[in-house]
């Protein structure tokens, strides 16, 4: 009994150093200091999180930003005020950007990816659609069209408005596989196919 006593006691002076070393050690982290919030996890009432600011240049008088890596979609260094949501009827996006448009208003041109299909045309004989490809082996279709393919109609689903906020340090560096990968997209042509075990849908 008595030694029993004796483990006891001393497992509770154990927690107890334990949590006062915690208490008093340097390492110790605000809970104000974890989030992006800014605030103390308990403070529901305060919360204030960094602003938003998007940039407020006009197309043609912003500066287009670095890509995040090799054929990343770039973000969108202009205002779009005005421009979203994007609709059927409403897109300003490929008034400008469409390539035959796009030199004469200095906008980079919209890439021949998205005017390339990767969704497979269902077989259809008027009462049934059937599959064209075999999921199960990866199998893709890649057909190149003269009109921008729908997927990509829908421009801020994937290029996003870059934000001037001030949330956290970002340490990340790219490393790009072309020398122009900072500017450019080199995702066309045969680099569309590498790598896939594609049907080629032409
Ligand atoms: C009035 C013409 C115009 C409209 C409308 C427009 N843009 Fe732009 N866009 C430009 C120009 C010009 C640039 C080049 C940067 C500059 O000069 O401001 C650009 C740059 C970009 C870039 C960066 C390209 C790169 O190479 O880094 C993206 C992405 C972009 N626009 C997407 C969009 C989206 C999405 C929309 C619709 C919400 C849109 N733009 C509407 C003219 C336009
Ligand atoms: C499904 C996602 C997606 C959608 C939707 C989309 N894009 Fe992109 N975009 C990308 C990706 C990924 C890249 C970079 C790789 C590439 O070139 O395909 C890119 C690249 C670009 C570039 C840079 C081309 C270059 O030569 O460097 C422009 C400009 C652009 N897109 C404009 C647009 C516009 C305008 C729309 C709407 C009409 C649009 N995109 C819709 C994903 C998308």
């Amino acid at each position: 009994m008595k030694q029993i006593s004796k483990i006891g006691l001393s497992l509770v002076a154990m927690a107890f150093i334990t949590v006062t070393g915690f208490a008093n050690s340097k390492q110790s982290v605000s809970d104000e200091s974890i989030g992006l919030r800014k605030t103390s996890v308990d403070a529901e009432d305060i919360v204030k999180p960094s602003v938003t600011k998007y940039g407020k240049a006009a197309p043609g008088t912003s500066h287009k930003i670095k890509r995040a890596f090799q054929d990343a979609p770039p973000m969108v260094p202009h205002d779009v005020e005005g421009m979203l949501p994007i609709t059927v009827n409403d897109n300003q996006c490929i008034s400008c950007h469409m390539p035959e448009v796009a030199a004469s208003m200095g906008a980079t041109p919209v890439p021949k990816s998205h005017f390339t299909n990767f969704r497979p045309l269902p077989k259809y004989d008027g009462q049934t659609f059937d599959k064209t490809v075999d999921d199960m082996k990866n199998e893709t279709a890649i057909k190149e069209q003269e009109t921008l393919v729908n997927a990509r109609f829908n421009c801020s689903q994937c290029h996003a408005p870059q934000s001037e906020g001030e949330l956290v340090k970002n340490n990340f560096k790219a490393v790009y596989t072309k020398k122009d990968g900072a500017n450019k997209s080199s995702w066309s042509g045969s680099k569309l196919t590498e790598g896939l075990d594609t049907l080629n849908d032409k």
